[in-house]
């Protein structure tokens, strides 16, 4: 089945608010998202107050036509349940469903997402309302896939909440000595003798359980888990060929362990909104990108290469135009025009079904006035507007890539919850932060070419058919079967590198004895007796030229050899990073931060061995490349986040070609023509460029047979790669002799 239901190509479109501006405004969006070739808005995200001004009276004739517009103008919807904000009567009527916070506080109605998802009255209002919807618009033509809530993402203590946890609990552990034990709750005088005595991690007088912690983000996820399945069992009963999605957010605050729940979910949807201003919102656009692919992966493995068809489809849900808010530092910043065009392609190029942003049209009010929109304040005369027609063409031209995969040889663990678990502030290191030791390893992959999936060995057997080499960074908890799983891997021609923090406790966080990393000490043939972190701003010298940061050990590299020495400091002479091989395969241990520069070295050491190809070995610094295969099929998506025209070895077809002008205009071209020297000209010369705003000049150029394309400043371009032949798509790259060249 095509999904979202009844879409060709690629999807694009955003948020959409009808309920926000009057009906002439509607006819306006509707004639603009036809220029800007939108095919699908998500619709009702916050409409609950419109949609049921009183309880269970409901107003949805506007909705209606809102619909019956946007399927005449041929624009599909995802149809969203407004859950994530209740009406102010739904607050009054039940204040024991607002949430309170770890300090006891009861939040007020004034802001969103003020329910307790534990609430059963919160609950029932909920289903009411998808079902008013599922029942009313189930036959809707233009109704191509539900949108539950909003970013599943708040928590709370409430007594409701509290008695969920205990049930959860129950079902956990079976009798309360277990959980004792689990929680060892003989230190500090934590055991229970009764379950109501259990409470959510509240504010208290020192550092709190770490297992509680845990345990209690589990469950929270656990909950939002069944308070989106209440949702879309009933959306599903009305509509069982409606996929049902919800959009993840990212970030470590965020309590639902996006891993576990993406069974339960049809189509992955994320948010991706890039933090960093500088090279690195590239590389969180491709780490964001590859975790959701990831996650769109069947969880249980069925033993098959995770190649070609492994990966269910998935989608950017919501970006930002150009504005994004940085609510914590009460700032925003702005993004650069071709980041528009180039992050939203390199979410196509790591497999979304296409780009969507929030927001269709910027609103004149409330809280997040100034948040970017397709169509914004100025209105539809403005470079943000173009730009967005722009992409529309671009996607439109891209549309033939969509149902290619995205192989990756390389893969990096990932665990929400021994991410939470290091949040613990009884850790020997505040510093830590488990998003950072995951990027630091994506950071350094990307940087040398490589295309990377996630596994995720907590959410079910651990497969690694297909993989050559796998990265944990900080691993915390880890279970026997992992370990053990992990020792075949690599036994079998695996190469797995392990970084400091990795396997050093068991799933209930309790630290595995012996020495660390507890379980995959004899794997690694290390045996580490001391940690000895440093400060925030502390490095270490390694051998090599290296520097250490954030953490070091003290360790036996028994049966493995020392590849990095520590050169200054306690540990002078002793080991900071080891390699051993296993059969077939190779374990590497880090037991310090390599700076970014070591770690991609590294990295790229352990690949060629691993035979590990980058997806274009000779690409110049600042380009990305990408691959797509489908059959013989294979798409070259080539992004330059550099200020200078840059000159690619590839060849191919151009599909599509963009960059940005100095105006900070938008171009987008595409034709099947041959690559060429000159594919793309632009700000200048005589020609009209194809596709282009009146007044905007540029040359399109034509080569013949050129080996090398060039790649704007900025820009992008996309090439349908000659087919390859059959027998050569599993390039093993030659290892080089210097393999173990960082020895020292
Ligand atoms: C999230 C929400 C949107 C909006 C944006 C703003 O992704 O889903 O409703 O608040 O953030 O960045």
């Amino acid at each position: 089945m095509r999904w979202p239901k009844g879409l060709d190509g690629l999807c694009y479109g955003g948020d959409y608010n009808p309920e926000q501006w009057p009906e002439t405004t509607w006819v306006e969006d509707v004639e603009l998202m036809r220029r800007a070739r939108v095919n699908l808005v998500t619709v009702g995200v916050f409409a609950w107050s419109r949609l049921e001004p009183h309880p269970g009276e409901y107003t949805v004739d506007w909705l209606d036509r809102a619909l019956d517009l946007l399927q005449q103008g041929g624009i599909r919807v995802v149809l969203a349940t407004p859950t994530a904000s209740p009406p102010p009567w739904f607050s009054l009527t039940h204040p024991d469903a607002l949430p309170v916070t770890a300090d006891g506080v009861r939040l007020r109605h004034g802001s969103r997402d003020t329910y307790c998802a534990a609430a059963p009255a919160y609950r029932v209002a909920a289903r009411r309302i998808a079902a008013m919807l599922a029942e009313r618009y189930r036959d809707h033509p233009a109704l191509a896939m539900w949108h539950v809530h909003n970013e599943y993402g708040t928590v709370c203590h409430c007594p409701h909440a509290a008695d969920a946890f205990r049930r959860w609990l129950q079902q956990r552990y079976g009798d309360l000595d277990r959980l004792n034990e689990a929680w060892t709750g003989a230190f500090w005088s934590q055991c229970y003798s009764e379950w109501t005595q259990i409470d959510p991690p509240r504010a208290t007088q020192y550092l709190t359980n770490p297992t509680q912690v845990l345990d209690f983000r589990r469950f929270w996820s656990d909950e939002l888990l069944a308070a989106y399945r209440d949702q879309r069992d009933l959306l599903r009963e009305h509509t069982p060929d409606v996929p049902v999605t919800t959009n993840y957010v990212f970030g470590d605050w965020v309590p639902v362990d996006h891993a576990r729940w993406a069974r339960e979910i049809d189509l992955i949807a994320v948010d991706h909104y890039p933090t960093e201003t500088d090279g690195r919102a590239e590389e969180q656009t491709a780490l964001a990108a590859d975790l959701a692919r990831s996650w769109s992966r069947p969880v249980t493995g069925d033993g098959s290469p995770p190649s070609a068809g492994r990966h269910r489809p998935w989608l950017l849900m919501e970006s930002a135009p150009n504005l994004i808010y940085r609510y914590a530092e009460g700032t925003a910043y702005a993004k650069e025009p071709g980041r528009m065009l180039r992050h939203s392609i390199a979410h196509v190029a790591r497999g979304s079904r296409g780009a969507m942003f929030f927001q269709w049209r910027a609103p004149r009010g409330g809280a997040e006035a100034f948040h970017s929109a397709m169509v914004p304040h100025a209105g539809a005369d403005s470079r943000t507007f173009r730009s967005a027609v722009q992409l529309g063409e671009a996607l439109r031209l891209l549309a033939a890539t969509d149902t290619a995969a995205v192989a990756a040889r390389a893969a990096i663990g990932w665990d929400a919850a021994s991410g939470w678990a290091l949040q613990h502030p009884g850790l020997p290191s505040g510093h830590i932060s488990y998003a950072d030791e995951v990027a630091a390893a994506h950071r350094a992959l990307w940087r040398c070419g490589i295309t990377t999936d996630f596994v995720c060995p907590a959410t079910g057997p651990l497969d690694l058919t297909g993989y050559r080499m796998l990265v944990l960074p900080a691993l915390y908890l880890m279970d026997d079967a992992v370990a053990d799983t992990l020792a075949d891997w690599v036994r079998t021609g695996g190469y797995l590198v392990v970084s400091y923090l990795s396997g050093v406790a068991d799933p209930d966080a309790r630290v595995r004895l012996g020495g660390y990393p507890g379980a995959l000490r004899e794997l690694l043939g290390v045996r580490s007796e001391e940690f000895l972190p440093l400060g925030p701003d502390g490095t270490v010298r390694l051998s090599g030229g290296r520097t250490g940061r954030l953490w070091r050990e003290r360790f036996e590299a028994g049966a493995a050899e020392p590849v990095l020495d520590y050169v200054d400091g306690v540990l002078a002479g002793q080991p900071a990073v080891t390699r051993r091989s296993v059969g077939a395969g190779a374990a590497w241990y880090l037991s310090t931060r390599l700076d970014d520069d070591g770690y991609r070295e590294l990295l790229a050491v352990v690949a060629a061995e691993a035979g590990v190809a980058p997806v274009l070995p000779a690409a110049p610094a600042g380009v990305e490349a990408v691959r797509r295969v489908d059959g013989t099929t294979r798409w070259l998506f080539l992004f330059n986040h550099g200020r200078e025209e840059a000159v690619v070895a590839a060849t191919g077809d151009v599909l599509v070609s963009g960059g940005v002008l100095p105006s900070g205009e938008i171009m987008v071209a595409g034709e099947f023509l041959p690559a060429s020297d000159v594919l793309l000209t632009v700000g200048g010369g005589p020609g009209r460029w194809p596709g282009a705003p009146a007044g905007v000049t540029g040359i399109l150029g034509r080569g013949r047979g050129s080996r090398r394309v060039r790649v704007p400043p900025g820009g992008l371009l996309v090439l349908r790669e000659p087919d390859q032949p059959v027998g050569n798509r599993n390039h093993r790259h030659p290892t080089p002799s210097g393999a173990d060249g960082h020895r020292h």
